[in-house]
């Protein structure tokens, strides 16, 4: 076997999760990571979502709010933004929260002190998977359901996405987004070697840990569409550009900003701790997919969110 065979053979090591939301959300709350979120809120999601429930569900005028559920919600910045303009037609939410790092609920939970009123929340600290076993017959159903970016994450994908078309009320929508298969992650991750179910398994410890952990695949907006072609599920889908300021993955040397920019792009592995080589293939990958402004260079990144609508 060459010797670049032999290091590209040799286990890389999974990321901590907690070092990977904290990349995520520096990277996410970053200038015009959020504009270009902010503005697909305003024109996409009021469009394809808030009108439709409308359309849909009829103006709630009532006092029976709208039954909204996040799934890997994070420290809920992306639903909040949500909730907000879900407001502006509905003005009563009740919403229901699964997040299972407890961090990140927390934040979520300080966050919406300063932002939501007129909403009621159900926290739940729990995967999707141990929230969908705890579902009851009788439960009741919701109206919107968010899945964004925390797909990567779940092992059985048909299973999720059947469970969760079948948590939504007639009309209801179900929205999730994902990396798109055709833009820069897609290219890096198929350079990337899949992370070995094994090495996963030895190096994950607690059951709460091992509930949490990266399926062995990256996953892409590809996955998704295979998916609900399978479950014959309608849809319509939608994208938007992010561009992310990854400047330090370039730095000569290594620093704590560097080694954050390399987590955040290559979840859900560590990378930097990879063989040298692989490394540097990486990294030429990460630059052949990024442009040059000024001094900094950025990561061209885009979303595919898919609507999917249960019939009333
Ligand atoms: C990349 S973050 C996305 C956060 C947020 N949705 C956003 O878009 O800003 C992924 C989230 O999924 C959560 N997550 C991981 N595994 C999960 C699972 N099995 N069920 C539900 N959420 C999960 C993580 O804890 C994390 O908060």
């Amino acid at each position: 076997m060459a010797e670049s065979d032999k290091s590209m053979a040799r286990p890389i090591v999974r990321q901590d999760q907690t070092k990977h939301i904290k990349a995520f959300t520096n990277y996410s709350s970053a200038g015009e990571y959020f504009e270009a979120v902010q503005k697909w809120i305003d024109e996409t999601f009021y469009g394809h979502v808030v009108e439709k429930l409308v359309t849909n569900l009829g103006d709630r005028t009532d006092d029976i709010p709208l039954r909204v559920l996040g799934i890997g919600s994070g420290g809920g910045e992306l639903e909040i933004m949500f909730l907000n303009k879900l407001l502006t037609k509905f003005p009563k939410i009740h919403t229901c929260v699964v997040e299972p790092c407890a961090n990140s609920l927390t934040k979520y939970q300080a966050n919406v002190k300063e932002h939501a009123t007129n909403i009621t929340f159900d926290w739940q600290n729990h995967t999707l998977e141990d929230f969908v076993g705890n579902q009851q017959e009788n439960s009741l159903k919701y109206h919107f359901i968010s899945v964004c970016h925390s797909l990567y994450y779940m092992k059985n994908l048909n299973k999720v996405l059947q469970s969760l078309h079948d948590m939504l009320a007639p009309g209801g929508i179900l929205l999730v987004t994902i990396t798109a298969d055709y833009t820069c992650y897609g290219k890096l991750w198929k350079i990337i070697p899949d992370l070995k179910p094994e090495t996963a398994s030895q190096q994950v410890s607690s059951p709460a840990e091992r509930a949490v952990s990266p399926p062995p695949h990256h996953r892409t907006s590809a996955q998704v569409h295979d998916a609900l072609r399978q479950l014959q599920l309608q849809y319509h889908i939608d994208a938007y550009a992010c561009p992310y300021k990854i400047t330090h993955c370039f730095d000569e040397e290594e620093s704590e900003e560097r080694n954050q920019a390399i987590d955040f792009l290559t979840l859900p592995i560590t990378l930097r701790d990879a063989p040298k080589d692989l490394l540097q293939q990486v990294l030429a990958c990460i630059k052949e997919c990024s442009v040059q402004r000024g001094n900094d260079w950025f990561f061209q990144l885009e979303h595919v969110c898919f609507f999917i609508t249960k019939p009333t």
